[in-house]
């Protein structure tokens, strides 16, 4: 007997989930046992043109009658957003469906709610798709690492803005002109706010470190600074010494193992590490664990088709479970570790200044940083006389220190603006 599938969405996503569920029918029959039929496709405007063959019968706006249908097994939710997403899986849970789920902002948000109502239903919840798009991350992290310690994820997760930086990396253009490029190609929505802002990839970030550190965190957990501020300088400034600047999702565990940090902002990174070959709108996510080392995800991270791979892949995982009578791993939260304040987060600085072109600046400047105790690993003079600009690039400090120290340099009268402040990541020197 077939298991039926609701489809919540019909739109970049879910036209191509139809898509491929009818054009690999018979492969996907054969790889879960049993044919996989769409029972109901859930949307809000029926007479919309969609991407895909679709036999209108199948179209409903009662998205809450499909899910609780009594010949529903599995729901596929590729809505997106809190509501009716939320309410919807929660109602499809309760009435004993198999969820799968590409929605980052709802688990990011309350993924709590979500995971209790899969736990009390002995219902499946899977949701690789949330998360950097066709690349598997979701299942290694839960399922093949489950026997390490991973205490490091970092990458590129957003391609919106690994695009429109590496535009202006490679053109020199500035970031309103890279962002409006990226519109007129499709890589940016008209409102990028969530993109560029780093909404987007602080969700990715909040799951991601869940899973990893075997807690419960949330957006609201993460730091987050988005790229709207880089400016054509800055990855100019960046180029001159090596470095390209990335937007980077970094979730890594304290020293002593008893608390996480999970941050979302610009970086500079050698142009030697293997993120700064990652182009255009690719992802690219290295996990760093105790005994695997370091792994490397690379790929599409978002895309219809390339996302539409990640929600089949959980489908047939999710089916199989259903005809085995099993499910797939719970949420694993027991480590319960807490966010420390991005305060105690150490890394390395690279901070231009446009000082007064007097004797002694340097050594002032100099004393203001080793007040707080942090060391300088290299000093360069960008520009001359009245335009001079003096660019440090620090050892490793804590962001409370780093903060305290701009302070300090936006008060002293040699100092007459802090042109940039970026963090320098992918290096070991300290
Ligand atoms: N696009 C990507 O590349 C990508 C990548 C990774 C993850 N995701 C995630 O996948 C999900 C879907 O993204 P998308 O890009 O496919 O979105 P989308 O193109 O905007 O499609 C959303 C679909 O949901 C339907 N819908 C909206 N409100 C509804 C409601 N109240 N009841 C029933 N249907 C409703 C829309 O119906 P109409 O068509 O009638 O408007 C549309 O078909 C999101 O969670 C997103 O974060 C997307």
């Amino acid at each position: 007997m077939a298991l039926k599938v609701a489809l919540l969405g019909c739109g970049v996503v879910g036209s191509q989930v139809i898509r491929l569920m009818h054009e690999q029918a018979d492969d996907l029959a054969a790889r879960v046992g049993t044919p996989l039929e769409v029972a109901g496709v859930a949307v809000r405007r029926l007479g919309r043109r969609r991407d895909t063959d679709i036999d209108p019968a199948l179209l409903t706006t009662d998205a809450e009658a499909l899910v609780t249908r009594d010949d529903v097994d599995i729901v596929i939710e590729v809505i997106g957003g809190i509501e009716p997403a939320r309410s919807l899986i929660l109602a499809a849970m309760n009435s004993g469906k198999s969820v799968v789920s590409a929605n980052k902002a709802l688990l990011a948000e309350d993924g709590a709610t979500i995971h209790a109502a899969a736990r009390a239903n002995n219902a499946d919840l899977y949701y690789e798709a949330a998360v950097a798009g066709a690349i598997p991350l979701i299942r290694p992290l839960r399922e093949s690492l489950a026997g390490d310690h991973v205490h490091r994820v970092l990458g590129i997760v957003n391609g919106t803005t690994n695009y429109i930086l590496d535009k202006m990396d490679s053109s020199g253009a500035s970031f309103s002109d890279a962002l409006e490029e990226a519109q007129v190609l499709g890589y940016a929505e008209a409102d990028p706010t969530a993109d560029v802002e780093g909404f987007d990839a602080a969700a990715k970030a909040a799951i991601l470190a869940g899973i990893a550190f075997h807690s419960r965190v949330t957006a609201a957990d993460v730091h987050r600074e988005g790229i709207t501020e880089i400016t054509a300088a800055d990855v100019a400034s960046a180029k001159a010494m090596g470095y390209v600047i990335k937007l980077l999702a970094i979730c890594s565990r304290s020293d002593d193992g008893r608390s996480f940090g999970v941050r979302v902002h610009p970086a500079m990174i050698p142009r030697t590490h293997p993120l700064a070959g990652v182009r255009e709108a690719y992802n690219a996510v290295f996990v760093e664990a105790r005994s695997a080392g370091q792994l490397m995800f690379y790929g599409a991270g978002a895309g219809g088709a390339p996302t539409a791979s990640a929600v089949l892949g959980d489908l047939v995982a999710v089916a199989r479970n259903r005809l085995a009578g099993t499910q797939g791993p719970e949420e694993s939260t027991y480590a319960d570790l807490g966010a420390h304040p991005m305060g105690e987060t150490v890394t390395r600085y690279h901070v231009s200044l446009d000082v007064a072109d007097k004797p002694g600046v340097l050594a002032r400047v100099a004393d203001m940083f080793a007040k707080q105790d942090v060391s300088i690993q290299t000093v360069r003079q960008e520009g001359h006389g009245d335009d001079a600009q003096l660019v440090l690039v620090t050892h490793r400090a804590s962001d409370a220190a780093l903060s305290a120290t701009i302070e300090g340099l936006r008060e002293m009268d040699i100092v007459r603006d802090v042109v940039s402040v970026m963090r320098v990541e992918g290096e070991d020197a300290s």
